[in-house]
């Protein structure tokens, strides 16, 4: 069974942020600093999946992650586009546009990504929005890496160690980013990272990674004291030096004295935590009308990226966790080294 600190000296990963966040650089920089980085590949190409990777190799020789969402190519009909595109409407009439372009795929083939992965041969493959079938976890295991799967309930964190994975992220309801469910109604799996972790601890074999509003040295102990063996840290990395998010975004992260956070479907057809803003208002009496991920998200990405060429965060999605008030900017070495001098002064103190 894999021991999570055979492969990383310390019990912090960085969570995989799909949509340019988790550089090569910021992956690098977990794993120097004994860490786990994970490169979000999601929403990659299989050849810069292994562009990435390759990138990653030349900053370190320290185990790494790669994360993929578990997703079929959906095939919506020309009606269902329509009607998707015209409930966007007031967004892209009021960019000015007279129509919304249709993008020319939905999403990457998954099993072209999986296979990209396989020869990319990471220490780690982390996944999320779905579940593997039994063959292609053999496979990765035959290759040598090491599962860990995505759960924001129980059901699911069973059903990932019943299939064999090595070790659970659960991920509650605080956490930064869409939600992983894939068991059930995505609005249903509401518990916060902690309630997950008394309920999911006992009764899993595997390890328990802990995700969700863990930002802090005091929050990585809470979270271990809980029974996690590791935590995956998204919000507090999203502002690091090295990650690759736009300057806007980073700017309003950064700006953040409270908890300005909520939960949307609207900007991509999952739910997903980020920045309240322009987009998610103007949304939200729809929000539940629009296609499942990943349609709605590519139909959402011109606009997306008109924002970011505008330099205009009130059309962006500025996905992040509630903690996002206490995320400072720094290298991500600096929050590596303040994160482990807290873990260790703790076990000093406890010993
Ligand atoms: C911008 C952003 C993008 C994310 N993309 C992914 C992803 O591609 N794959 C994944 O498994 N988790 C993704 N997550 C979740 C993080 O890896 C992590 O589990 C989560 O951020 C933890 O909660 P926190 O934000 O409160 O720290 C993303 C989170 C954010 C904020």
């Amino acid at each position: 069974m894999l021991t999570l600190r055979d492969l990383f000296p310390h019990p912090i990963i960085q969570g995989p942020m799909a949509g340019g966040a988790s550089t090569p650089a910021l992956v690098a920089a977990v794993s120097n600093a004994g860490g786990l980085g994970s490169l979000a590949c999601g929403m990659l190409s299989p050849e810069a999946m292994l562009d990435q990777a390759w990138q990653i190799r030349q900053a370190t020789d320290k185990p790494f992650a790669m994360n993929l969402f578990v997703q079929q190519t959906p095939s919506p009909s020309a009606e269902e586009v329509q009607h998707a595109c015209d409930l966007l409407q007031p967004v892209w009439s009021s960019l000015g546009w007279d129509q919304l372009p249709v993008p020319s795929k939905w999403c990457e083939n998954f099993d072209e990504q999986f296979e990209a992965l396989l020869s990319a041969a990471p220490a780690v493959a982390s996944f999320t929005f779905g579940i593997l079938k039994r063959e292609q976890l053999q496979r990765l295991h035959e290759a040598g890496m090491s599962v860990i799967g995505t759960a924001t309930h129980l059901a699911e964190a069973q059903a990932w160690q019943e299939l064999g994975a090595d070790a659970v992220c659960v991920s509650g309801i605080e956490a930064g980013g869409h939600r992983g469910t894939f068991i059930g109604r995505q609005e249903d799996a509401k518990l916060s990272t902690m309630e997950l972790l008394a309920q999911v601890v006992p009764q899993l074999r595997i390890p328990v990674i802990a995700a969700g509003n863990i930002v802090t040295g005091e929050d990585v102990t809470a979270a271990l004291a809980k029974g996690a063996q590791a935590v995956q840290m998204g919000t507090a990395f999203l502002v690091t030096h090295e990650s690759g998010i736009h300057p806007a975004y980073k700017e309003k992260l950064l700006a953040a004295t409270a908890d300005t956070t909520r939960q949307t479907r609207a900007i991509t057809g999952r739910f997903a935590r980020g920045l309240d803003n322009q987009f998610m208002q103007v949304m939200a009496t729809v929000a539940d009308q629009v296609p499942a991920y990943p349609v709605q998200n590519a139909l959402t990405a011109a606009i997306r990226a008109a924002a970011g060429k505008s330099n205009n965060p009130e059309w962006m999605s500025m996905w992040c966790g509630q903690g996002i008030a206490r995320a400072k900017a720094m290298s991500a070495t600096e929050l590596m080294r303040d994160l482990v001098k807290h873990l260790t002064l703790d076990k000093s103190l406890k010993n």
